[in-house]
């Protein structure tokens, strides 16, 4: 498929200007000034949040990333929805469409759908020109290099109109950036991890990320372990996460304090202090979907116990996430029907817009279910995502008013705790860290509740405000 190509990358396309394709171009534009970097999406509408003045209104929320969108833009990275052109006039293509999970056919509830990646391919297949790098960037299911392979040599022959017979090399280079600190992970990766069978191929995406980063980061391996390497580190993260959140509910039970078994665990070099801390679940974009595709794997190579193994870390957060709604409602006396409760931060983590597979869209739902009124704060989120994710308009009152459940939405902290009965902290936002509780105690409905599931709270200040207190894993 190699056709010898000496020539130095000066034009690099990105398909998907979502939450790593956006990042990780931006980065790309500002260590390497003399590329230019072309990011395309089909939604247009994205494509014109990328190209607006106001910076406050990027698609994608990360700090620092304004400024280096103010620096790059117009200059050598240029945000676009012509996708022929920037395709036919690249030498490298990066591929960074999202790959939901199935949610119905073969692999339903597993599998990842790789419907935008196919027609990625084939849109590269039909536009290219000469010889081009094409990089999956998105998080895949292990092969699917192969897939795109196949369908950019397949898709050739039966492609009548594209005269200039291209030729390709395919690179998977996963993305390990973490959302909230994307620009920093960006910046200063712990490691760059390309695979490929072409080492010409390798050694051009190679020279890119010379520019920044060491070269003894940089690994380069077979394509598949370059695929599995990424699942498997999501998996390996995800897995601490559970396995702290299983040891929280014991200690709630046993009188032990989670931050205190996480820092006495996390001193042992061998297990390290990061990724230990509790919380209400794990969210984002992908580990759930990851360790399902490493599910769908094991059972497809006949090794039941191995998809067993991993199924687990996700029941285990799914329950997690029910277990902190049904302790809210039995702690308000085992019903919250009509109940305001106010809920603070909605993102999957602190320093991101992103709600995908939040904790709070769960724990919301039930809360809701139960027949809750909620007020859902959160500085960055957008009202409309969260309709979207709770899949109800707000202020949705149900005709029985006996279960009105309705939720409404502020990203202003001051009207939020008038009459609540609870406050349920969700995200680690600094700001909940600073709320004067004697002041919003009189604020509140008695007695008045504080759920804490990210141990921000200065919970001698909570309890001298006469609120009673519930921190995920004290048991004390
Ligand atoms: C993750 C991986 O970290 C990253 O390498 C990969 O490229 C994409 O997936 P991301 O989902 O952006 O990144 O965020 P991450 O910081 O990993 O947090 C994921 C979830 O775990 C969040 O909901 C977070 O709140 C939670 N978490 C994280 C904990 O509950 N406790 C922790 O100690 C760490
Ligand atoms: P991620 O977190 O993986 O970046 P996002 O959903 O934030 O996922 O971004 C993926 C982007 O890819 C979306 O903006 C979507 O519109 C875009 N996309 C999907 N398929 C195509 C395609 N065939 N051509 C161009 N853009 C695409």
């Amino acid at each position: 498929m190699t056709k010898e190509n000496k020539s130095k990358i000066t034009k690099i396309c990105c398909i998907g200007a979502g939450y790593v394709g956006g990042p990780t171009m931006v980065v790309f534009a500002d260590k390497c000034p003399h590329i230019n970097f072309y990011v395309v999406d089909i939604n247009e509408k994205k494509i014109e949040a990328w190209n607006q003045d106001d910076l406050k209104k990027l698609p994608v929320y990360e700090p620092g990333l304004d400024q280096l969108v103010k620096k790059c833009r117009g200059n050598n990275l240029f945000f676009s929805s012509d996708i022929e052109n920037n395709i036919a006039n690249s030498d490298m293509i990066f591929i960074s469409v999202n790959t939901p999970t199935k949610t119905r056919g073969i692999g339903a509830g597993k599998a990842s759908n790789l419907m935008y990646v196919e027609k990625c391919a084939r849109q590269v297949a039909m536009y290219a020109k000469n010889h081009t790098i094409v990089v999956e960037k998105s998080t895949l299911p292990v092969r699917t290099a192969e897939v795109i392979k196949t369908i950019l040599e397949e898709a050739q022959d039966s492609i009548q109109n594209n005269p200039n017979k291209p030729t390709f090399d395919v690179l998977s280079n996963p993305e390990f950036l973490s959302e909230g600190s994307a620009i920093k992970d960006l910046n200063v990766p712990d490691r760059v991890l390309i695979g490929g069978e072409s080492e010409e191929a390798i050694n051009k995406l190679c020279e890119i990320y010379k520019n920044w980063v060491p070269e003894v980061k940089i690994l380069r391996t077979n394509i598949w372990s370059s695929e599995l390497a990424k699942l498997t580190a999501n998996a390996f993260l995800a897995q601490r996460i559970s396995s702290i959140n299983s040891i929280a509910a014991l200690c709630e039970s046993t009188g032990a304090d989670i931050r205190e078994v996480s820092r006495a665990i996390g001193t042992d070099n061998r297990i390290g202090s990061k990724f230990l801390d509790s919380g209400p679940g794990f969210g984002g974009s992908c580990f759930k979907k990851d360790i399902l595709n490493l599910v769908y794997l094991s059972k497809h190579f006949g090794l039941p116990e191995v998809a067993a193994f991993w199924e687990s870390v996700v029941e285990m957060n799914s329950w997690h996430q029910h277990r902190i709604s049904k302790l809210i409602v039995q702690k308000l006396f085992g019903t919250i029907t009509g109940k305001k409760i106010a809920i603070l931060g909605f993102a999957f983590k602190a320093n991101t817009n992103d709600t995908r597979e939040s904790a709070a869209i769960q724990i919301c739902k039930d809360l809701l279910e139960e027949g809750a009124n909620l007020i859902i704060h959160d500085p960055i989120v957008d009202e409309n995502q969260i309709k979207i994710d709770l899949k109800t308009s707000n202020n949705n009152q149900k005709t029985n008013l006996q279960f009105s459940n309705s939720w409404s939405f502020t990203n202003s902290l001051d009207n939020v705790f008038i009459e609540a009965h609870a406050v349920v902290i969700l995200t680690e936002w600094s700001e909940y860290s600073n709320i004067d509780w004697v002041n919003i105690a009189k604020m509140m409905k008695k007695p008045g509740w504080v759920f804490d599931s990210r141990l921000i709270v200065n919970s001698k200040k909570v309890l001298e405000a006469n609120l009673k207190l519930w921190r995920i894993g004290d048991g004390t």
